[in-house]
């Protein structure tokens, strides 16, 4: 059996919805894009959502709207895709990194120990599509003594009074914090739209505005829009349009536009996500943590709790007591078996550019305990039961060979 990582879903809705938007003569931003903002609007309930052309560049464009710049520091796990911490150095400002609790989420005790006059911002990371202990985060941003470390420096800044809570989402469309969609919890939330994400467009991004009183919300996602298509006040289908063919610019915007070919798959795959793609990423979730939680070796990550459901973006298994070489042994092994897996992350301080700025994974012992023992299990709405057992038995025939424990099971 082959069973590939996270093929995209790309099935006769897809298809019909892709052929349409070329028939239809718009293939860059316009309809396509208005549809897909306002459908991802209903799913996450957040005020406002704006579509870019991946993670990456809506999370620069919100730290360009903060006023991040040189001599600012900003917050991020140390276990996570670089990304993160790229947009803060494309900002000009200093990633300080913080370390992961046991569910590979930004730790509130680091976090509070990392706080200084020169924090504007925090983005911890919702891994897996596992959402962060958000009431913590909240609860350390509004201490006194937190919010008058806050140095503002912009009108916006001063208004919000502390640094900004800006989820990295990039896992976790879908996942719910109480009753509410765990977007709802932080001031700002980016999700991505990428390839290997629970909904694609191929690569992709979307901005989610939901800034408390003293924001419009509204305001904020026209400066994004115009922001993000050159500081342009109005996009190409608009000019179009008969007789409105004058525009101006008005800010140093970036081109991070998302054209209406890309919205395309998105929306025949949102169409689905509520009542088909989500639930199959959940059955195939339960289905590994019900074969595997008999074995002592096998540690299963959170998919449910009291507070928290994740999006069951992929499944970061870790291997008990196994050796980083071990690891990698049982990841060759379950390969030749046709079973491709993987490994979410490498943390940032063992990534050249950041061992070689001064980042010690010494200085971050969960987040390398995690990343030396862990595996990631692939999860895709394709995938049948009968290839999930496969996935199962190919990795517990792994862990015996490699660990010589034929008895643990
Ligand atoms: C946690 C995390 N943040 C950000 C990104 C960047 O997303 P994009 O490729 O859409 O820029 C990724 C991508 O894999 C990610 O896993």
């Amino acid at each position: 059996m082959k069973i590939p990582f996270a093929p995209p879903l790309i099935d006769e809705a897809v298809l019909k919805e892709v052929t349409d938007t070329l028939k239809s003569g718009w293939i860059t931003s316009g309809p396509r894009v208005k549809l897909l903002e306002s459908m991802l609007q209903e799913l996450t309930r957040l005020p406002a959502c704006v579509c870019v052309n991946s993670w990456t560049s809506g999370a620069q464009l919100v730290l360009k709207w903060w006023g991040v710049g040189p001599g600012d520091e900003v917050i991020v796990p140390a276990y996570t895709y670089a990304a993160t911490a790229l947009v803060v150095l494309h900002a000009g400002a200093r990633p300080v990194m913080v370390d992961v609790k046991e569910d590979f989420t930004l730790d509130p005790s680091s976090l509070r120990k990392a706080l200084s006059p020169r924090t504007k911002a925090i983005l911890p990371v919702d891994f897996a599509g596992w959402p962060c202990d958000y009431t913590a985060i909240q609860n350390i941003l509004q201490e006194p003594d937190i919010k008058t470390l806050f140095t503002p420096a912009s009108d916006a800044q001063q208004t919000l009074g502390r640094p900004l809570l800006m989820a990295d989402a990039a896992h976790s469309l879908g996942a719910m914090y109480g009753d509410n969609p765990a977007g709802l919890q932080a001031d700002i939330a980016v999700y991505s739209l990428h390839a290997v994400k629970n909904i694609t467009t191929a690569e992709g991004g979307v901005i989610g505005l939901n800034l408390p009183p003293g924001f419009i919300n509204a305001k904020v996602r026209d400066w994004m829009k115009i922001n993000s298509l050159n500081g342009q006040t109005k996009d190409a289908f608009e000019k179009m349009q008969g007789g409105s063919w004058r525009y101006d610019i008005v800010s140093p915007g970036l081109k991070i536009n998302m054209p209406d070919i890309c919205a395309a798959l998105g929306i025949a795959q949102l169409r689905q996500y509520d009542q088909t793609l989500l639930p199959a990423r959940r059955r195939i979730a339960w289905r590994y943590y019900e074969q595997l939680q008999r074995y002592p070796w096998a540690l299963l990550p959170p998919l449910r709790s009291a507070v928290s459901e994740s999006a069951y973006h992929i499944f970061p298994l870790c291997i008990k007591d196994i050796t980083e070489a071990g690891r990698d042994q049982i990841i060759d092994a379950v390969g030749e078996k046709g079973v491709s897996v993987n490994v979410h992350f490498i943390p940032l301080p063992m990534l050249t550019l950041f061992r070689e700025t001064g980042y010690r994974i010494s200085d971050y012992p969960v987040s390398y305990a995690k990343f030396s023992t862990e595996i990631t299990l692939p999860v895709y709405p394709q995938l049948t039961d009968a290839e999930v057992d496969y996935v199962v038995s190919t990795l517990i025939a792994a862990y015996n060979a490699v660990t010589g424990n034929e008895a643990s099971g």
